[in-house]
């Protein structure tokens, strides 16, 4: 046999190989999505926002997230929020008294579609603040693309799950994030802990920030408050001289925490 006619069998099994590919793929994403969840893939894939999904990161309360590809073979991830999840209701929370969101109808696909816009806004507004998030590249309805954190299709572990040789830089770091936060990008993130960092390269990325909300929020001391508790509480754990509470909360906002804000469950 010629060397051409090997390239060419080898140019057919590729093929085959190719459309064997593209068979699992659609398998996953007729199994996995609903109908216009569906839509929203094969319509990002057209645009070229996409090349394909590969596996399911995370499947979690009200999102579920997948790894992907981008058309340069970046690497994504993919958050579809689920269209059918009673969890939302409780999210108007986060939502309300936000005024870049004010057209929505609560327990709604509309609603849903402001959540993954929020998340996205928040993310460019980060970014902008230099705080180390996935960049977000696309929302589609309840469609979010944004950079994948890990390597090699392995995403990076959560803080929770790391290692860290020196938590105290690690500390530093993330308390350095929360000013950020409030100085810069005016935001609280309302639902930081070691679940919601990742490690990466020896560095923490802030994730799942849909709940975010801007200082104007009738709650934001609250869930500053308790953001400033978790990560005071995670990183005592692990033998951290942090500063307390009260201390924090009162360097970051310059007034101290009224009774009514450290008490306050929502
Ligand atoms: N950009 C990303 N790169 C890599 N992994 C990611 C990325 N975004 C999210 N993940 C993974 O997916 C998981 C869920 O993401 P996220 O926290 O944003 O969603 P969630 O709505 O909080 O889901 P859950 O209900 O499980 O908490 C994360 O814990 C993380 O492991
Ligand atoms: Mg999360």
């Amino acid at each position: 046999m010629s060397d051409k006619q090997i390239d060419t069998i080898d140019q057919k099994l590729d093929k085959e190989r190719i459309k064997e590919k593209d068979k699992d793929m659609l398998k996953v994403i007729e199994s996995v999505f609903d109908d216009q969840t569906r839509m929203i893939v094969f319509k990002l894939i057209n645009k070229g926002v996409l090349k394909e999904i590969s596996y399911v990161v995370s499947t979690g309360k009200e999102a579920n997230v997948y790894h992907a590809y981008g058309v340069e073979n970046e690497e994504l991830a993919i958050k579809i929020y689920r269209t059918t999840t009673a969890e939302f209701k409780r999210n108007w929370m986060y939502v309300e008294g936000d005024p870049r969101f004010k057209s929505y109808k609560k327990g709604t696909y509309s609603f849903i579609y402001t959540w993954a816009r929020k998340e996205y806004k928040n993310l460019q507004r980060m970014l902008k603040a230099n705080i180390p998030v996935p960049p977000p590249t696309a929302v589609s309805k309840n469609v979010l693309v944004m950079k994948f954190i890990g390597e090699n299709q392995n995403a990076a572990p959560l803080l929770k799950d790391s290692k860290l040789k020196k938590p105290n830089k690690i500390y530093a770091k993330v308390v350095d994030f929360l000013f950020k936060l409030y100085d810069d990008a005016h935001l609280v993130h309302a639902d930081l802990s070691e679940y919601n960092i990742l490690f990466h390269k020896k560095e923490p990325v802030i994730i799942d920030v849909s709940q975010a909300v801007l200082l104007d929020h009738p709650y934001a001391s609250v869930f500053l408050y308790r953001d400033i508790s978790n990560v005071n509480r995670y990183f005592t754990s692990l033998g951290v001289q942090t500063l307390s509470n009260d201390e924090l909360y009162e360097q970051i906002t310059e007034t101290p925490p009224s009774p009514k804000i450290k008490s306050m469950e929502l």
